[in-house]
């Protein structure tokens, strides 16, 4: 039997509001474990009392004890920052507020495309897209031209749902952070960035070893056990031929 028009866009409209009470039934569920989750997870309370503004401070400093990459003194880049918890733990061990004047100052500087508020001892650009040239000037800028001993990036982009697809922007993600970091690193200095595990990950680990003397996967334990969220950190940057102002490469 065939339908009129009228019966063709009233079934259609029925089925667009069937589709948005799914979505909202489906988002509400999700909200409601995140909170069931936060609420039973122990980080997030250790979080307010250590007054970190997120629970990932935690695998900062956990993997920072195992590897040691962030010292007093040295100079470091947060690559998506925000809300700041990565920037709060290396401000404190570099010691770029200067709390201990007996140990030297670091410099912390941190990215995001969203707004961070000031933490003391960091320098913070917001509402910046790492991977433009406007982003790189200003690093630059910052710097006075001097080159960093750690970049970090805890950066995931915002996540659409189809799990292939994101794993696909993580990816790209790191490969603009890898090549930020080639532009900004310190002969010998290190990077440590987010993966979402699978079978692009070795891929990145060859690649990276041809800039890299040192190639580690960290899963510290703050990083939830049903997230495929790893670390690599990159050690000992063999340092890349730059274009020389008189066109020569250096
Ligand atoms: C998981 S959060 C980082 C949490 C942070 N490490 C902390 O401890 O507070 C990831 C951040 O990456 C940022 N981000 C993603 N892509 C970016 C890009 N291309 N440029 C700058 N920030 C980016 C997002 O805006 C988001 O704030």
């Amino acid at each position: 039997m065939l339908c009129s028009h009228r019966e063709v866009t009233h079934i259609k409209l029925n089925y667009t509001r069937m589709c948005f009470l799914v979505n909202c039934l489906k988002r509400f569920k999700s909200s409601q474990e995140w909170l069931s989750r936060q609420k039973a997870d122990p980080y997030v309370e250790k979080a307010k009392i250590y007054n970190y503004r997120c629970r990932s401070a935690f695998k900062l400093l956990e993997m920072n004890e195992r590897t040691n990459i962030l010292r007093p003194g040295l100079a470091v880049i947060d690559l998506g920052a925000c809300p700041g918890s990565w920037t709060q733990v290396a401000v404190q061990k570099t010691n770029a507020d200067g709390a201990d004047p007996s140990k030297p100052k670091g410099t912390v500087l941190s990215i995001d495309k969203l707004q961070i508020f000031p933490i003391q001892g960091a320098t913070i650009l917001n509402n910046m897209d790492f991977s433009t040239i406007e982003a790189h000037d200003k690093v630059v800028e910052v710097l006075n031209g001097q080159q960093v001993d750690l970049v970090l990036s805890d950066m995931a982009p915002s996540a659409t749902g189809v799990r292939e697809l994101d794993k696909d922007r993580i990816i790209g993600l790191c490969y603009m952070a890898i090549r930020f970091a080639a532009l900004v690193t310190k002969r010998e200095g290190n990077l440590l960035f987010k993966v979402w595990d699978g079978k692009e990950v070795p891929i990145l680990e060859m690649d990276l070893a041809r800039f890299y003397k040192n190639i580690k996967i960290l899963k510290p334990m703050a990083s939830r056990t049903e997230s495929s969220e790893k670390f690599i950190l990159a050690k000992g940057f063999k340092g890349i031929q730059r274009p020389l102002q008189n066109g020569r490469w250096g």
